[in-house]
């Protein structure tokens, strides 16, 4: 049975991806500075729980020592540990708040993929999503959030490069707007726009969860052995629709 680690594991699209691997066979690992909520998990999929701050890089190297002595070699990584922003300008948003988003989102993307993928790369096995943003792609009033979720782009795009020789694989998801707790606490505070969301996506309606695990489930398994380095939008089609709010009354239901 294959191992893999899932950050941010204990809510949103990082449980999500601990309940999809879980089914398709996995033994997944949850990592989470949300002890309580990774244990939940773990318990439900019948998967493992370790406490993990990315923003401490000497704990993320312990934890990745930890769990391959513990449980075995980590052949998985998904780096969903993250966390969201709020849209105000720049001279509302204090550079220390600019500094924590990307500590935790970059900074920890990027430590924790090499204390597991060094790993792999020594076995010369493995596959790592990192979790991007539709944010990465286009401008949005997010300056620190949209900042790192490009950063992990380029991460992704060249550890992918560095790693390949290797055989270790690194692949991006880039969710869209996706009904997470996260989102959920944007919505109901009236931060983000549940019908302005929508009517900006080809689909029509916000992201599950779970859609995003799927893309991510496909990257890590061996369908996927020939794809590494690219990026994979889940986003109901919202990077091909929201330039359409460019002509505004051509199709009955735009704003
Ligand atoms: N929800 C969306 O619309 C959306 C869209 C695009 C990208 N994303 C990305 O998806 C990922 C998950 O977001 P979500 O919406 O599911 O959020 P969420 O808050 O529901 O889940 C995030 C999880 O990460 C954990 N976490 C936060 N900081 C951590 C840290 N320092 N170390 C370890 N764990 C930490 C939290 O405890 C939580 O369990 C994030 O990277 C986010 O940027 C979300």
């Amino acid at each position: 049975m294959r191992i893999v680690a899932v950050t941010g594991g204990a809510s949103g699209i990082g449980r999500a991806a601990c309940e999809v691997l879980a089914a398709k066979g996995w033994k997944v690992v949850v990592l989470d500075v949300n002890a309580e909520g990774a244990k939940e998990v773990a318990a439900r999929i019948g998967g493992d729980a370790y406490t993990l701050d990315v923003g401490d890089e000497k704990a993320v190297e312990t934890v990745a020592a930890q769990v391959e002595k513990e449980i075995g070699p980590v052949f998985g990584l998904v780096n969903s540990a993250g966390i969201l922003s709020s849209p105000v300008p720049p001279e509302e948003l204090p550079i220390a708040e600019w500094d924590r988003v990307v500590h935790i989102n970059q900074r920890g993307t990027y430590v924790t993929s090499l204390a597991f993928g060094l790993r792999m790369k020594a076995r010369r096995a493995g596959a790592i999503v990192n979790i991007a943003s539709i944010t990465a792609w286009r401008s949005v009033p997010l300056h620190s959030y949209a900042a790192t979720k490009a950063a992990i782009v380029s991460i992704t795009r060249n550890l992918a490069a560095e790693w390949g020789p290797s055989g270790v694989r690194v692949n991006s998801v880039s969710p869209g707007f996706t009904r997470s707790p996260a989102l959920q606490a944007k919505l109901d505070s009236g931060e983000r726009d549940a019908l302005a969301l929508k009517r900006a996506t080809a689909l029509r309606r916000l992201m599950e969860p779970e859609e995003s695990a799927y893309a991510m489930a496909f990257l890590l398994s061996d369908e996927a052995a020939g794809i590494t380095g690219i990026d994979i939008p889940v986003d109901g089609g919202w990077l091909v629709a929201q330039s359409w709010a460019s002509y505004p009354r051509v199709r009955g239901d735009w704003p």
